[in-house]
């Protein structure tokens, strides 16, 4: 990653007023990118910014709910007359559908129970919702010299990782929140194809076990770690990877 790569760009974050997408934000601003939390509670968005602010970078705050297409539409007019362009977008909004539970006790997502509501709430957030946003990014992307688009995916989104019975992820069942990944890293494939003439790169990073309330603070690893590798597939530079499945221990099995 190169730091120099990181000043006057300009960075979206969704769902950056908490974990991962916070300490991304953080990263991105210490570095000295203008950060963008999205966040769909304005004020705790404001709060965000505000704390990055106070530690010298340069932030601000948008209201983004990314299954609500008139807030994600309003914060791409409202970066468009602020900067009128977008260098990095950062799909980061996601949730379990198992409300902060750690993945054992995820017991509502057990296919042969699983209320199908929630399954759509998943889908909604974690694959519609970055289709959503990343479509109404896109003409601020491209007004950028060089385009990234970060999904934050999940080890557990890989099928050939859950498909093995004698693997770690055969006992944890998920039938929304894991095929929800999956998608999303198909969606993360679709748009690398689509954007690669236009020198737009677009990767899907899985941050790890990482302690934050998606799975009531279990994980091992703690967000600012789990950012370092976000941050670097944001400020690739232009002869970096597209349309890649990445972890900090490399690439992971589709
Ligand atoms: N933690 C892990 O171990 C782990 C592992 C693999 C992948 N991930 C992925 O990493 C990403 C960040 O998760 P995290 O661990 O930082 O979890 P988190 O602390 O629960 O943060 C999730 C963030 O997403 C926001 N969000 C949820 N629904 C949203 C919506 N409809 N519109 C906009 N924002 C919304 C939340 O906002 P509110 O505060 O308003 O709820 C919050 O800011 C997720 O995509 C997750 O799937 C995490």
């Amino acid at each position: 990653m190169n730091a120099d790569n990181a000043s006057s760009r300009i960075a979206l974050i969704t769902g950056a007023n908490r974990g991962i997408g916070r300490a991304t934000a953080e990263r991105l601003a210490a570095l000295g990118a203008t950060v963008v939390i999205g966040a769909r509670h304005r004020e705790r968005g404001e709060a965000a910014a505000a704390s990055i602010r106070e530690s010298g970078g340069d932030a601000r705050a948008v209201a983004l709910d990314v299954t609500d297409q008139a807030t994600v539409q309003q914060a791409a007019e409202e970066i468009e007359e602020r900067y009128g362009r977008l260098d990095v977008l950062v799909n980061n909004a996601g949730i379990s559908g198992s409300g902060n539970a750690a993945p054992q006790d995820a017991v509502d997502r057990v296919p042969s129970a699983v209320d199908l509501a929630v399954v759509r709430e998943v889908f909604e957030v974690n694959v519609f919702g970055v289709i959503a946003v990343t479509n109404a990014m896109l003409p601020l992307l491209r007004a950028s010299d060089a385009g990234r688009i970060v999904n934050l995916t999940s080890h557990a989104a890989s099928l050939t990782l859950y498909a093995d019975p004698q693997g770690p992820l055969a006992g944890l069942p998920s039938v929304a929140y894991s095929p929800s990944k999956t998608a999303l890293n198909a969606v993360t494939v679709q748009y690398a194809n689509e954007l690669r003439g236009e020198g737009i790169l677009v990767n899907a990073v899985a941050p790890g076990y990482v302690d934050t309330e998606i799975n009531g603070n279990t994980g091992i690893l703690t967000p600012e770690q789990a950012a370092e590798h976000v941050v670097d597939l944001a400020l690739l530079g232009g002869d970096g990877p597209t349309g890649g499945f990445h972890s900090a221990d490399g690439p992971l099995p589709w």
